[in-house]
């Protein structure tokens, strides 16, 4: 039995019978990735022959919301006190001398195209992408270790090109660039479910070590192992490390790429990184997400939290939907517990102050469902008047990653008042039911299937 990361999340995957494998080979360009999206990136696959490579690949792992929660063994209502917890105390990782990952070394004449089967998806992606790598660093000045998914373009050979949104790793790999010094990293392929959530922690507001917080989070210490060639730890059982340095003074361009909500982002001159060892694995299995929005729902969880906790402040929240159709970042619907007119005015104030990237916001009443679509759309079409309950604030700061943002290098925020009113007037939005409708046994009345 695996202990942690991707091998251990893949044995439980098919025991719960959520793993499909596809035997049929597939080309790594195009093909895979339409595969994935056919299932909206939502269902975990195993890829076991993949053209050009002997080395399989699995995708799809991280789209579902329902699948996360159960691999966390996490019940939905419970995610913000266990995440919570888990930033607030971090448990210590565990340094083992050696692991899986180690069983194999090259140092020499790496060419990663050849060395692992690197997916293309879009048209017009200009090259090969590793979407699915943690990037693992350290900060130069206080040794800090910070890990987050980035994104990586296959340049040739060793070389590759990172896009890192991060303003705080900026700082750090400027700072040495003053100095001619090399910003060393880690990239880890084959990671689980507790890693990718933790990753996914701004360093920026919490300054924690995301590796403890996934120790707290999985409910026992992450076993690391030191790297070859740089002075960073690594999960003990990934699939796939690559260490190197990002060089000074290099840039090389980097994109087209078909990202986050399906549009190209555009070409930028980004840092390059030279991988100067490669440990795997015996057998490994290389991790891939095809790069879309169902795929950051990890990044949208960690937002749900803040979202939550900003309204609190605000109103009786009682939960918060950061959805997958607004890219896990741009679209909240909250429930609230309404006690005074004002309430869900109110909790847009505290909504819309918690992102940057929130872009528009939907109150509703706790008698809505926020995560079924139908429903919420109820609400906006019977308990919302635009005069009174639409508020626009124009001109704000907005998401790089929204086209819209770029026309005028700023974006309008929108937030929707669509709860019901309280007193005489709320009677009117009683909600027609049938008793006991929640209890129905739908198979006694067609016991053959109908
Ligand atoms: C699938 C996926 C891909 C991502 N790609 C990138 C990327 O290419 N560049 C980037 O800066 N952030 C990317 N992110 C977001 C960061 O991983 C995330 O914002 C993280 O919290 C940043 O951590 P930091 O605060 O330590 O920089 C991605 C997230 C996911 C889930």
């Amino acid at each position: 039995m695996e202990r942690q990361m991707l091998r251990a999340s893949l044995e439980k995957l098919e025991q719960k019978g959520y793993l499909m494998v596809c035997n049929v080979p597939v080309d790594p360009k195009f093909e895979l990735g339409a595969v994935l999206k056919y299932f909206k990136n939502e269902q975990p696959i195993l890829f076991n022959k993949v053209k050009g490579s002997k080395i399989p690949i699995v995708g799809g792992l991280f789209g579902n919301r329902q699948i996360y929660y159960e691999m966390l063994q996490m019940e939905h209502q419970e995610r913000f006190q266990r995440i919570a917890d888990a930033i607030a105390r971090p448990k210590p990782a565990r340094l083992l001398k050696g692991g899986p990952v180690t069983e194999n070394l090259i140092t020499r004449n790496i060419d990663l195209p050849s060395l692992m089967p690197i997916p293309t998806f879009h048209e017009k992606d200009s090259s090969s992408f590793i979407t699915a790598g943690i990037m693992v660093v350290k900060d130069p000045e206080n040794g800090k270790r910070y890990i987050s998914v980035r994104r990586f373009q296959i340049n040739g050979g060793n070389k590759i090109s990172a896009l890192i949104a991060s303003p705080m790793l900026t700082r750090q790999f400027e700072s040495l660039e003053k100095q001619d010094k090399a910003l060393e990293v880690a990239i880890v392929l084959g990671y689980d479910y507790s890693l990718l959530l933790a990753s996914q922690i701004s360093s920026e507001t919490y300054g924690v070590d995301k590796y403890e917080v996934d120790s707290a989070l999985r409910g026992e210490p992450l076993e690391l192992v030191k790297c070859h060639s740089v002075d960073l730890e690594v999960p003990a059982h990934a699939e796939f490390v690559l260490e190197g340095v990002m060089s000074p003074h290099q840039r090389e361009w980097e994109g087209p790429f078909g990202e986050l909500m399906g549009y190209y982002g555009p070409r930028g001159s980004h840092p390059i990184i030279e991988i100067k060892t490669v440990m795997h694995r015996n057998n490994p299995i290389f991790q891939t997400t095809f790069p879309c929005r169902e795929e950051h729902l990890s990044n949208g969880m960690i937002r749900e939290l803040e979202l939550y906790s900003d309204v609190k402040r605000m109103a009786d929240v009682r939960d918060v939907n950061v959805t997958i159709g607004g890219g896990c970042r741009f679209h909240a619907v909250v429930s609230i517990h309404k006690t005074a007119e004002g309430d869900g005015k109110s909790a847009l104030i505290g909504a819309l102050s918690s992102s940057k990237d929130l872009k528009h916001v939907v109150v509703v009443d706790e008698d809505i469902d926020i995560f079924d679509r139908d429903d919420v759309e109820l609400a906006v079409a019977t308990r919302v008047q635009a005069s009174r309950d639409v508020i626009i604030i124009p001109g704000a700061l907005g998401s790089g990653l929204d086209p819209s943002h770029h026309i005028r290098g700023v974006t309008d925020k929108m937030g929707m008042d669509a709860t019901k009113p309280l007193g005489e007037e709320g009677l009117r939005f009683q909600r027609a039911r049938i008793p006991q409708y929640e209890n129905i046994d739908i198979k006694k009345y067609f016991p053959h299937g109908g």
